[in-house]
């Protein structure tokens, strides 16, 4: 009912060129893996890669289940914005997705759950998938307000009146991203279900029902089964395992 996606967010790393990174190989393997598995993937490179890899997965010849897009947008949607890069300039060179509202870029940037949501806005607009991203700090967690904190976050940055295929929230708790730790899997799929009713109150519950949720933070070829079998999982955000072509793979086949 709900396809899998299994999303790559490459961060600011991979230079072109890169012997221990042949992009055609890690693109192709990729690919293989799509075909042996009902899922969705969706590869995001740094902007400055974006023409290469989308003109890499544009060769396959069923492409249909590889996404490529872009790990932010400007929250204008056109002209004087020097550094920005838009929805409709990433649509425009074969982006069709775009993780909007990452924790890096909530703390980092200090984007609100308002920007989020008019970026969305705009991405969908443009034909993006919009790659919601909430999650808790460790401070939050230990005082016992992940829930309320990710269903603040979810109201807040993710438009109302949306087709549910036009978005993908992604749950990845602050403190599990490049830490090598993660919730027990009892608490990702507790998390989840209890995310999804939420949404079921707010949204709806044919929304609730459809709409993917991945978990995100420490994913790797080790635990990625374990965490993909989980009945309100639908796949997985991951960061430093989607720079290993084998790993990332391996999380792709472990579905
Ligand atoms: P890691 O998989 O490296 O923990 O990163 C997760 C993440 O931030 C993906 O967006």
């Amino acid at each position: 009912m709900r396809t899998p996606m299994i999303a790559g967010n490459w961060k600011m790393n991979i230079l072109k060129d890169n012997d221990d990174f042949p992009e055609q190989i890690y693109v192709n393997k990729i690919n293989e893996a799509i075909k042996e598995k009902d899922v969705e993937v969706a590869i995001f490179p740094p902007f400055t890669h974006l023409g290469l890899i989308y003109g890499l997965a544009d060769e396959l010849p069923d492409n249909k289940s590889f996404n490529v897009g872009v790990q932010n947008i400007s929250d204008n949607e056109k002209g004087a914005f020097t550094g920005d890069v838009s929805a409709e300039l990433v649509s425009d060179v074969g982006g069709n997705i775009v993780i909007l509202g990452h924790s890096e870029r909530r703390s980092i940037h200090k984007e609100t759950n308002e920007e989020i949501c008019k970026k969305a806005k705009i991405a969908i607009k443009n034909g993006l998938q919009a790659v919601i991203c909430i999650g808790e700090t460790d401070e939050q967690n230990q005082s016992g307000d992940t829930l309320k904190v990710i269903s603040e976050q979810f109201e807040k940055s993710t438009p109302s009146d949306i087709d549910v295929n036009s978005v993908v929230i992604a749950y990845e708790p602050v403190w599990a991203i490049g830490t090598g730790r993660t919730p027990s899997i009892d608490d990702i799929e507790n998390i989840h279900s209890s995310l999804r009713k939420y949404i079921s109150q707010s949204r709806g519950e044919e929304f609730a029902n459809s709409v993917r949720i991945l978990y995100g933070g420490s994913v790797n070829a080790k635990n990625g089964a374990e965490i993909l079998g989980l009945n309100n999982v639908d796949g997985a955000l991951v960061g430093g395992a989607s720079l290993i072509t084998e790993d990332f793979v391996k999380i792709i086949k472990s579905l």
